[in-house]
């Protein structure tokens, strides 16, 4: 094993990327999103530009990892020499850290919701009703106290190292969400009014799903599903063995986090319906399906209430849902500047992680403090802006900088027979033109 860390085992990998993929954006903002925009032909155009633009830049962003087994900046760099522009790879590598920064700051604010009211939920069961109120209803010592928590868990976790902590995590983890998941989901379908949500979300309705503004925001969606642009598929592709298949792996990861996705829209579309179904306002005043927060925070734990005693293990069961997908996918995004601060400036993990946290921990406090409008544009521009345009430089990087031989012979180690395969016909010329262009076409659109 050399000294900077690597994965124990193949599915060590598997599971920490798809830790890192599935993640609130699959269980809360993919099925919302699903519903207020065409149920069925949402999910289709996502699926199409998440096997058209998403694997294929998820597989440069980790090839271009493993091919340096360096930090972003070092790893970008490393490409960037085939044709003397490291420049370029230094602005690029130093804005996907930030990036991600930047979400880590705003993802544990949602994530310190969802634990508080997970809290609020045990709180309940065991009859401390004045503290579960507490848990449940936001205010600044809340927010703050929670999101301060989740980022100690989460810096925990990181200083523990690849291994033994990013590995060993997601694999305990991962099976517990999806254990959760199911389980919700079979309980959630039993419930009367559950088959008009499943039918709201699997009729597709093209007039809503065919419009610009539905592609821009079904590939936002999917690029911010698997944790692409950022680094943190970098970070875990430079952690991954030479004797691996990389566009195999990427395809596990793609095929799980699209999976968690389709399932969590199996449990939250029947949901609203239920809710629906038992009195409970899941539209708003205009009509349109209430969503965001108070989604979560209002509409489902009503609909907790509504089912009798065994609501509040089912409100327990979700929440803890989805704190595990929020610490899976924050810790990849808190490791992704520490190997920088390791080996460019000789930090040790612990430090390099701590400073990050710190720095996130700022943001976090001045989310929670400052007016929504705040939150809303650290998301928009980091998810909106900054993770598209650093996506598509990444393949800018893979397919017009780094020299083709050299890449092929990256993509040989652990798929030696690659040149005559179907993906080898096929993956070059999407990172060099399709992606691209895609991703330009989908983000001009969504700025007119
Ligand atoms: N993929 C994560 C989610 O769906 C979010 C994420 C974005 C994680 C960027 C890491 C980097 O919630």
């Amino acid at each position: 094993m050399s000294a900077r860390g690597e994965f124990s085992s193949r599915l060590g990998f598997i599971l920490a990327a798809s830790g890192s993929a599935v993640g609130l954006g699959n269980i809360w903002g993919f099925p919302t999103q699903a519903a207020s925009n065409g149920g069925g032909a949402f999910l289709l155009v996502y699926l199409f530009l998440t096997f058209l633009l998403a694997y294929p830049v998820f597989v440069a962003e980790t090839v271009i990892g493993r091919y340096a087994k360096a930090n972003v900046v070092d790893s970008l760099k490393k490409v960037a020499a085939d044709r003397g522009v490291e420049p370029v790879a230094t602005v690029v590598g130093i804005t996907g850290m930030t990036t991600a920064v930047f979400i880590l700051g705003f993802y544990s604010v949602v994530a310190g919701w969802m634990v508080a009211n997970l809290f609020g939920e045990l709180a309940e069961i065991v009859g401390q009703d004045a503290l579960s109120a507490w848990f449940t209803t936001s205010s600044i010592p809340r927010d703050v106290g929670f999101s301060v928590g989740f980022l100690v868990i989460t810096l925990l976790i990181i200083r523990g190292g690849v291994s033994k902590g990013i590995e060993r995590w997601s694999t305990r983890l991962m099976p517990v969400l999806l254990t959760i998941l199911i389980g919700l989901v079979v309980y959630v379908l039993t419930l009367d009014g559950a088959s008009d949500g499943l039918r709201a979300y699997l009729t597709p309705d093209l007039d809503k799903a065919l419009k610009p503004e539905l592609m821009v925001s079904a590939m936002g969606q999917s690029f911010f599903s698997l944790s692409i642009g950022v680094g943190s598929m970098l970070i875990y592709g430079s952690y991954v063995s030479k004797s691996d298949n990389m566009p195999r792996l990427g395809l596990a990861v793609t095929l799980i986090d699209v999976g968690i996705a389709i399932l969590a829209g199996l449990l939250i579309l029947p949901a609203i319906y239920v809710a629906l179904a038992s009195g409970i306002e899941v539209f708003d005043a205009s009509g349109k399906l209430v969503e965001g927060p108070g989604m979560i925070f209002s509409v489902l734990p009503a609909l907790f209430d509504t089912i009798g005693p065994a609501g509040i293990w089912v409100g327990a069961a979700f929440f803890a849902l989805m704190s595990i997908a929020a610490l899976t996918s924050s810790i990849s995004m808190l490791e992704v500047p520490v190997p920088y601060l390791m080996e460019v400036h000789g930090r040790s993990r612990g430090q390099a992680a701590f400073m990050i946290a710190l720095v996130a921990l700022a943001i976090s406090v001045t989310i929670v403090l400052t007016p929504g409008w705040v939150f809303n544009a650290v998301v928009t521009g980091a998810t909106e802006y900054s993770q598209p345009l650093l996506s598509l430089c990444l393949c800018l990087f893979v397919g017009w900088i780094w020299h083709r031989h050299k890449l092929l012979s990256e993509l040989m180690q652990g798929y030696p027979e690659i040149e005559t395969s179907l993906f080898w016909r096929w993956w070059p010329t999407y990172v060099r033109f399709i992606c691209p262009l895609g991703i330009l076409v989908v983000f001009l659109n969504g700025l007119r």
